[in-house]
């Protein structure tokens, strides 16, 4: 049974939750391996909207089993918010959420840090969800990190954030948490959270040896990759599907792996993006789309697709079909642009050089645009002729076919084109 990627392409935000929901019910494992409650993906199941900030979107199908691996940050206290609003809709989770007792977790001391590096010097400012996501793996890093195991004894616990302490205390200024005021709120939610603390790699491994059908979510974009992105304006976490082997623990090859894309493109926080649109075409696309962060409710940096780009982070993330999303959005546009390159720039891939990147200036293609809506089109042969050009040339720039399109952020507004021509 094949084993399936859901991955961002851009700088986070491109619907992967909405997509995962959509095909999660015909899968047996769902299972985030990066990140932590930076990410936001926003799910309209029954019952109504959801944003899921660490839990698998798996969760809200009662079939699937939920594995939050190693490779993840977890804020044990949002985590239990979580928690009780999905079980709230009577999905209970007891059986069929893991949560690996290696996870990383985010504590007091983390919070801090993020928050004021983002309140201090301009130049060190990467515009974060301040979730403590950069202070957490960096202390995983540093072989001072407290992982979810330790939650569960007061020894191991009080000499993890000790060590934390001890290493951090020079960078805080003497605001750092104590150990002692953060020792008992999470023995406490370490108790909560005991029931759903397993080995999650092996879990992963007999699930595989069983052929179920596994299916991987990733958060934020390669363009946030922490090494492959735009650094130093990045996560702090591999977003690309070389991450899922290191994130899960097990030397794996994922076999579908699904690049999402929006059909256009958005970026919150600081660091370059060189198709930018910084006027009324860029408003009128933040307004249409709803652009306004799922975690932060920030509102989002608006601007056309960037096929250069697309076409580079495919090739490193070994994408073997596009899922598109929010083609409806470009509804009602006269003509579209799409990026193919930049100015003066010959190499095949991107810039390394952060001064380099943010000096590319874009050169694009003009394409048509199409008035109707496109919200109800459930098959690729009634999309407007415009939209199927469209469709046609990003897979021919790209190199990589588009799988799945995507007309609307409910479950069902997503259909596969079944490598059905888009002429
Ligand atoms: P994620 O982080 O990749 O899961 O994406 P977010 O949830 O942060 O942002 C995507 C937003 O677009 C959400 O508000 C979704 O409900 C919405 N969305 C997803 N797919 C579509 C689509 O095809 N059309 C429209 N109009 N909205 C979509
Ligand atoms: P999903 O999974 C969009 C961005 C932040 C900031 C940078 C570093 O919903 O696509 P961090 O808090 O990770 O240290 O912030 O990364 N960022 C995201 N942008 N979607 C996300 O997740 C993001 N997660 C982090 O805005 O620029
Ligand atoms: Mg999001």
């Amino acid at each position: 049974m094949p084993t399936t990627a859901i991955l961002g392409l851009q700088w986070g935000d491109e619907g992967k939750g909405k997509l995962v929901d959509s095909i999660s019910a015909a899968h047996d494992l769902c299972v985030r391996f990066q990140g932590g409650g930076n990410a936001g993906h926003t799910v309209y199941p029954e019952g109504g909207k959801i944003v899921l900030h660490h839990l698998p979107t798996g969760v809200l199908h009662s079939g699937c089993i939920n594995l939050m691996a190693q490779g993840m940050v977890m804020d044990p206290f949002k985590l239990i918010e979580e928690i009780a609003e999905v079980e709230g809709r009577g999905l209970k989770l007891d059986g069929r959420l893991f949560i690996s007792d290696r996870i990383a977790i985010t504590t007091a001391l983390h919070l801090t840090l993020d928050v004021s590096r983002e309140a201090g010097a301009e130049a060190n400012r990467v515009g974060t969800t301040k979730r403590g996501i950069g202070p957490t793996y960096a202390d995983r890093y540093d072989r001072i990190g407290v992982r979810m195991i330790d939650l569960l004894d007061e020894g191991a616990l009080r000499d993890a954030l000790q060590r934390a302490v001890n290493v951090r205390d020079c960078q805080t200024a003497g605001d750092a948490p104590n150990v002692e005021s953060m020792l008992k709120p999470l023995l406490e939610v370490g108790a909560k959270l005991r029931k759903y603390v397993a080995d999650t790699s092996l879990l992963l491994a007999e699930a595989m040896s069983e052929n179920k059908r596994i299916l991987f979510e990733g958060a934020q974009g390669a363009m946030l990759d922490v090494v492959q992105g735009t650094y130093p304006y990045v996560t702090s976490s591999y977003t690309t599907a070389a991450g899922i082997p290191a994130g899960v623990g097990l030397a794996l090859r994922v076999e579908k792996v699904i690049g999402v894309t929006k059909a256009y493109c958005t970026r919150v926080g600081d660091g370059p993006f060189p198709t930018e649109l910084r006027d009324a075409v860029g408003d009128k696309l933040r307004e249409a789309g709803g652009e306004y962060g799922a975690t932060t409710g920030r509102p989002r940096r608006c601007g056309w697709i960037d096929l250069f780009a697309l076409r580079y982070v495919c090739r490193i993330s070994g994408i073997t079909h596009l899922a598109m999303t929010k083609l409806d959005v470009l509804s009602g546009f006269e003509q579209l642009q799409v990026g193919v390159g930049y100015e003066g720039h010959s190499a095949p891939g991107l810039p390394a050089d952060i001064r380099k990147f943010s000096a590319l200036k874009p050169t694009f293609k003009s394409l048509p645009g199409w008035k109707e809506d496109i919200s109800q089109t459930r098959k690729p042969a009634d999309l407007p002729a415009n939209a199927r050009a469209y469709l046609r040339f990003v897979e021919e720039f790209v190199g990589v076919p588009v799988g799945i399109i995507s007309v609307g952020p409910e479950r069902e507004a997503s259909f596969d084109t079944d490598g059905a021509p888009k002429e």
